[in-house]
């Protein structure tokens, strides 16, 4: 424990109403605040720079990125205690915190005096430790994965909107990767003329030269990048898994997000992918033979491992036939809804001329729920965006 200097918290929360009661609690009691950030890059540049004693870090779903925030401020900042709050009590929701590196664990709602008991723990359990050799680096952005059982059920239709949508709401780092290298067409889509693709990078890492994958990316007007596909297809790139890892490992050590839009079918370059995703958009269209085919690929998913909170079913209606209830879909595929994408003529227009339809119509309904898909997985409320960073100062 602490003699009389003060202890130097980071508080790090995407909700500004828990970032206040984190202030209030600690402004009574021996603690001065060192920052506050949301989680992701920021609250891990943070915690490098202002050497925090503790990092309150609240966390709530989606798991994932929230659980590489942790492990990034553990390795970031390795002195400091790390205490998690959630409103999440479950244990595989603890198990993964701590094993990412925090120190202490509370649920919310907390008192005031549990609040500051769960940093003071947090505190004495780093001072008492000596292992902080053993974490492991992780990137920090939120890696996005947009996969589907065949070609034509929208991937790059909402791959590319999405990572629009994403730079237009968070006003971060976003890059979009197009993975169809035989036939992609995301920078197509988005009216972006690549000056590089991937195939000069491969090329670039084959005569042994591996060069940073930032410097292969293309700019969009909306601020993100994009990693394009081949202007043509080539079928002698020496492309797999490894290198999907390298490019995503990359470009989420220096992006917010990383949007990743894959091949037709469902191959090992999209298992890959969904691998290192924070999480994954399983696209289909209402008809049997497609929900039959995903029903597949979301069995062998969960066999492997990857829960559903990091799969998430998006349902596209890129011709303007419905198909299956939500009900009916969940009971072929074992796993809810979680976005109903219409059929809108307006998408369908728009990617010929290059434009994301979240650009030019952001009233049409496919922009308005891929919006809202961005809202989720950007953690920002629909109606407060509050600035992200926030002045430092005493309590
Ligand atoms: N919800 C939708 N409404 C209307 N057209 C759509 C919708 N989703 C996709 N499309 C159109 O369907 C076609 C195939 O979509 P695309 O994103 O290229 O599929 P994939 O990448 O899965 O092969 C494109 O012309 C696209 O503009
Ligand atoms: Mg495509």
């Amino acid at each position: 424990m602490q003699g009389d200097s003060p202890i130097k918290a980071l508080l790090v929360s995407s909700d500004p109403e828990v970032l206040e009661t984190m202030k209030r609690t600690l402004a009574t009691g021996s603690f001065t605040l060192a920052g506050e950030a949301w989680p992701g890059i920021e609250a891990v540049r943070l915690a490098s720079e202002s050497e925090p004693d503790v990092v309150l870090l609240h966390v709530e779903e989606p798991l994932g990125p929230a659980v590489n925030t942790v492990r990034s401020i553990a390795q970031a900042a390795p002195q400091a205690g790390i205490a998690v709050l959630s409103s999440l009590g479950d244990l595989d929701t603890i198990r993964r915190v701590m094993n990412a590196g925090a120190h202490d664990f509370a649920t919310l709602p907390l008192r005031d005096d549990e609040m500051r008991d769960a940093a003071r723990r947090a505190l004495d359990a780093v001072r008492r430790s000596d292992d902080e050799d053993e974490i492991v680096a992780a990137p920090t952005g939120t890696v996005l994965c947009v996969v589907g059982p065949r070609g034509g059920v929208g991937k790059t239709a909402v791959a590319s909107n999405l990572a629009v949508a994403l730079a237009n709401e968070t006003g971060t780092a976003v890059a979009l990767v197009d993975l169809d290298l035989l036939f992609g067409s995301a920078a197509i889509a988005l009216g972006v003329m690549p000056a590089a693709t991937i195939q000069n990078w491969l090329q670039m890492k084959a005569s042994g030269h591996s060069e940073p994958v930032g410097r292969y990316l293309s700019n969009h007007r909306a601020g993100l990048k994009v990693l394009a596909a081949p202007l043509e297809p080539d079928t002698e790139l020496e492309f797999g898994p490894q290198e999907v890892a390298d490019i995503i490992n990359d470009l989420a050590s220096t992006h917010e997000f990383v949007v990743i839009d894959t091949p037709p079918s469902f191959t090992e370059i999209s298992a890959a992918a969904i691998e290192l995703a924070s999480a994954t958009m399983m696209l289909t269209t209402g008809d049997i033979a497609s929900l039959r085919a995903v029903r597949h690929v979301v069995q062998t998913l969960h066999a492997w491992g990857i829960d559903d909170e990091r799969l998430r079913l998006v349902r596209n209606s890129p011709v303007p036939f419905r198909g299956a209830s939500d009900d009916e879909m969940r009971e072929a595929i074992g796993i809810d809804v979680a976005w109903s994408l219409p059929h809108d003529r307006d998408v369908f227009k728009t990617t010929d001329l290059g434009v994301s339809v979240v650009e030019s119509n952001q009233r049409s309904p496919f922009a308005r729920q891929v919006t809202d898909m961005a809202h989720f997985f950007g953690r920002v409320k629909k109606t407060d965006q509050p600035a992200r960073r926030r002045v430092l100062g005493v309590f």
